[in-house]
């Protein structure tokens, strides 16, 4: 057997370093980009409250931009009083102290587009923090403005909340009006996270005026949490339920033991980011919303026609376990149907880390970057979750549990602060995150060749594979810009054509065989022994994608 290598050169990243390519542009620059979510509170503390903080963010895009990536999307820095870390925020303008100030945005701004690099905003629209003005207002005078800005209901007959809507933490969606008026409001969240009531066109003109001053304050775009979400059935209907719940259930199981038709997911959100999109169309922000719709059709709608959302994540597929074939078929299908408005991911702050997702170490490992790969090739933009880059596994969390999710719903519940570890940036006792005793989230601490000092300095690391797999894009441009030509497709694998372009995705446990990939120089592998030559035919391994460029007579051909 004889292990093929790029043309003239080493397979993989050593001494493939990605050729500087200028800056995305036009557009649709958004279509070819890659980028990387900071969890901004655990990315680098400068002011040594254990808290990461907006000028970490600063000192460290250097380090983001040697990997190359093109967008940052930075996780909620607005004044919140933290019960879901920042995705309660009480004033959408303002910085939260303890992440920096106005001034520190701007730097960051500043520092970014010397650097290339393109900023988005986290912004939370589904609901505001209970100490938000708005929500204030709601309660203290419920014939006041503010009070249309959320959802209220009468209670059921019984006196009991007003539906069965449950909240993703955990218990009823509906909390009674702490302004003692008997009405319940509704949150999908925390109870400190009413949700805004978006039939109200008030509420738009509030996030237009929000939208348009972060763009005139650097952002290139927005990530939309809870995209799926904002509108709700004007009868408040119960949701069809599913399956029994009981106490014990995990509050992610209890959520998804119901079919939530009416408290998510609905036409009027796609027909609203029409407006979203009009809002900021003049100065050119990008539209990514966190997309939890498990239904190609409706995702389809809230990216249709250039005139909704730019993009949206297609959570299911990036965050279930290890399931080769369902992926393979879910990825095609929302190629199919989305109009290259994909946000792919692996991971992100609300799920366990890729590499343990799929069965941990090496193995979780070498699964991660084979899917990650695929996913450049696939049309839409692709992001990178930190420490991804450096094959981090879940934390190992010391102390309380700060996931306010799992800390209200008892001992031992699963908890997403296995995704939120501090940055391991070297070997310090603080892993060069922090100069606080102990970091807000305290974390194991880690080995010196998961840290983000040794793997830049080593030239077989994790971080220069990724570094050389962002790279792809600029490098071959036809890998998001050439029609998508599903050349193959098997169980748990296919091969794609984009140009001169072979992609091999073998995400099964098996090794194929690749005809596709005869004659090719390689360009990447996702691992070192992903491609090889037996008695003349080219195999690619288990659970590896190749990346190979057919010669100009192969074409032709
Ligand atoms: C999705 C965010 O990613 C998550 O962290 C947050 O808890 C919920 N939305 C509520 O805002």
């Amino acid at each position: 057997m004889q292990a093929l290598t790029q043309s003239g050169r080493a397979a993989g990243p050593e001494g493939n370093e990605p050729v500087p390519a200028p800056r995305l542009s036009g557009a649709d620059w958004w279509r070819g980009a890659v980028g990387y979510e900071v969890y901004v509170r655990s990315f680098q503390d400068t002011d040594g409250n254990g808290v990461g903080d907006l000028a970490g963010v600063t000192k460290r895009l250097a380090y983001l931009a040697a990997l190359g990536v093109d967008v940052v999307w930075l996780t909620p820095f607005f004044a919140s009083p933290g019960f879901d870390h920042g995705y309660d925020v009480s004033d959408y303008l303002a910085v939260d102290p303890m992440l920096g100030t106005l001034d520190d945005w701007d730097e960051l701004s500043v520092t970014a587009k010397q650097l290339g690099l393109r900023l988005f905003v986290d912004i939370v629209p589904n609901h505001t923090s209970s100490h938000h003005e708005w929500f204030r207002q709601a309660v203290d005078d419920p014939t006041g403005p503010f009070r249309d800005y959320y959802v209220w209901a009468d209670s059921a007959a019984d006196g009991g909340p007003p539906n069965n809507w449950v909240s993703h933490f955990g218990g009823p969606a509906w909390t009674m009006d702490p302004g003692g008026t008997g009405q319940y409001y509704c949150h999908l969240f925390l109870p400190e996270q009413p949700d805004l009531n978006w039939a109200n066109p008030k509420v738009m003109e509030e996030f237009a005026a929000i939208l348009r001053t972060w763009c005139e304050r650097g952002a290139d775009g927005f990530r939309i949490d809870v995209a799926h979400g904002l509108t709700k059935d004007p009868e408040l209907r119960d949701n069809p339920q599913l399956r029994q719940v009981h106490e014990s259930m995990h509050p992610m199981d209890v959520f998804a033991s119901f079919q939530h038709i009416y408290d998510l997911h609905r036409h009027e959100t796609a027909v609203l980011f029409q407006q979203w999109r009009e809002a900021v169309a003049d100065l050119g922000a990008v539209l990514v919303g966190e997309m939890d719709t498990r239904d190609v059709d409706r995702f389809a709608e809230y990216v249709k026609d250039r005139n909704a959302l730019h993009a949206a994540f297609v959570l299911q597929v990036g965050l279930s376990d290890w399931e080769p074939a369902t992926t393979i078929t879910t990825m095609l299908e929302y190629q199919a149907k989305s109009n290259g408005g994909a946000a792919w991911e692996v991971s992100n702050h609300d799920q366990a880390r890729a590499v343990s997702r799929y069965g941990g170490g090496e193995l979780g490992l070498r699964r991660t970057l084979a899917l990650t790969t695929l996913m450049g090739a696939f049309d839409g933009m692709l992001f990178i979750y930190q420490g991804e880059e450096l094959g981090l596994p879940d934390a190992e969390v010391l102390g309380h549990i700060e996931d306010p999710m799992s800390a209200r719903n008892g001992e031992g519940m699963w908890s997403r602060d296995v995704a939120r570890g501090p940055m391991p940036w070297s070997t310090d006792p603080d892993k060069g995150f922090t100069s606080a005793a102990v970091a807000w989230l305290h974390t194991e601490p880690l080995p010196a060749e998961l840290t983000a000092d040794f793997q830049t300095d080593s030239p077989h690391s994790t971080w220069r594979q990724y570094r050389f797999m962002v790279g792809l894009r600029k490098r071959y441009p036809a890998l998001w810009q050439s029609d998508f030509e599903l050349l193959e497709q098997g169980v748990g694998h296919v091969t794609i054509g984009r140009n001169d372009l072979r992609i091999v995705g073998n995400l099964s446990n098996a090794p194929i065989s690749a005809p596709a990939l005869d004659g090719a120089d390689i360009i990447f592998q996702s691992a070192t022994d992903a491609v090889s030559l037996v008695q003349g035919v080219t195999w690619v391994a288990a659970e590896a994608t190749v990346v190979g460029r057919i010669t100009a007579r192969l074409v032709a051909d």
